[in-house]
């Protein structure tokens, strides 16, 4: 059963999060004059119109992207982040309200020689993704699966230039992706072990969720970071998401320093009441 759809919440706080650390991470890996591939478990449509129905329903990034688009005097990653989105070049469209999903942050950011592999399992995500990837700078340097992303992550590994970067991004509507996403990094590990991880995962008032980080940092204690934005107190009644988290195993060693000054902007930025707050931990080899 295939329900979740990312159009409803394109943009927000949790986007923000993702993308910002993505662009990050794409930004350290260009640094080194060596091919790589970036992996997309869970791609989603690559492109949202945040004034789509969908986006307009409840209207998520009103409290995301369009605030951090508002702030000044960001620190240096949120602002090149920022100015980054600024200079994206998205296809024509009449409102001039789309925003890019991880696949097309991914396509701006990649070099000639690196290549994308996407996996996205709804059939209408899927085809919208096909039809978005079609206007991006390097439409045949991608290759686009409808099947199963952790089962096809580990069909990819180890790549063939021995560099990559994966993202893991699972809807957890259903319990089991918290135990397939642990299970399929456990084994990805196994097969390319210096490959650049990057899981996101919500933070909520149940067992499943809380209980994530401590799996994690068990399975690769010695080279891991961790950023959650909270952007509220946990509901009383227990419900909804307050936060969200990025776990990366192997993540770049600059990536901990430039977090330090804009996971707290990026908190002030986004906050919802007065139990926001950031989340920072990091081993490091
Ligand atoms: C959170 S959204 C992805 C958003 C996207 N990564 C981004 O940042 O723009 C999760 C996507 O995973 C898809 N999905 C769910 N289970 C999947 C699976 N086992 N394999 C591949 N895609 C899956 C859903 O249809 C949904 O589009």
């Amino acid at each position: 059963m295939l329900s979740y759809r990312h159009a409803f919440h394109a943009g927000n706080h949790a986007d923000v999060l993702k993308h910002l650390i993505l662009f990050a991470v794409l930004d350290y890996y260009n640094r080194k004059d060596k091919p790589y591939w970036y992996i997309d478990t869970h791609a989603g449509a690559g492109l949202y119109d945040l004034g789509g129905d969908m986006a307009q329903k409840v209207g998520e990034y009103r409290e995301g992207i369009a605030r951090l688009r508002q702030a000044q005097d960001l620190p240096p990653l949120a602002a090149a982040f920022v100015a980054h989105l600024a200079a994206m070049r998205l296809p024509e469209h009449a409102g001039g309200t789309l925003y890019p999903g991880s696949p097309w942050w991914a396509q701006s950011l990649l070099r000639d020689d690196d290549r994308l592999r996407l996996f996205e399992r709804h059939p209408q995500d899927f085809a919208l993704l096909q039809q978005s990837m079609r206007h991006s700078r390097r439409p045949r340097r991608s290759v686009l699966a409808d099947g199963d992303g952790f089962s096809g992550l580990l069909s990819l590994l180890p790549p063939p230039p021995r560099r990559a970067v994966v993202l893991m991004d699972p809807p957890y509507e259903q319990k089991q992706d918290y135990r397939k996403a642990v299970e399929t990094l456990a084994a990805a590990l196994k097969k390319f072990a210096t490959g650049c991880y990057l899981l996101w995962y919500p933070c909520l008032s149940r067992a499943e969720s809380s209980g994530l980080p401590d799996k994690l940092r068990a399975l690769w204690p010695d080279n891991y970071l961790r950023a959650e934005l909270h952007v509220r107190a946990p509901a009383a009644d227990g419900f909804g998401m307050h936060g969200s988290g990025m776990w990366l195993f192997n993540p770049p060693y600059t990536l901990a320093a430039e977090l330090e000054n804009a996971l707290p902007a990026l908190g002030e930025c986004l906050r919802q009441d007065g139990g926001g707050h950031t989340v920072l931990e990091y081993q490091l080899r």
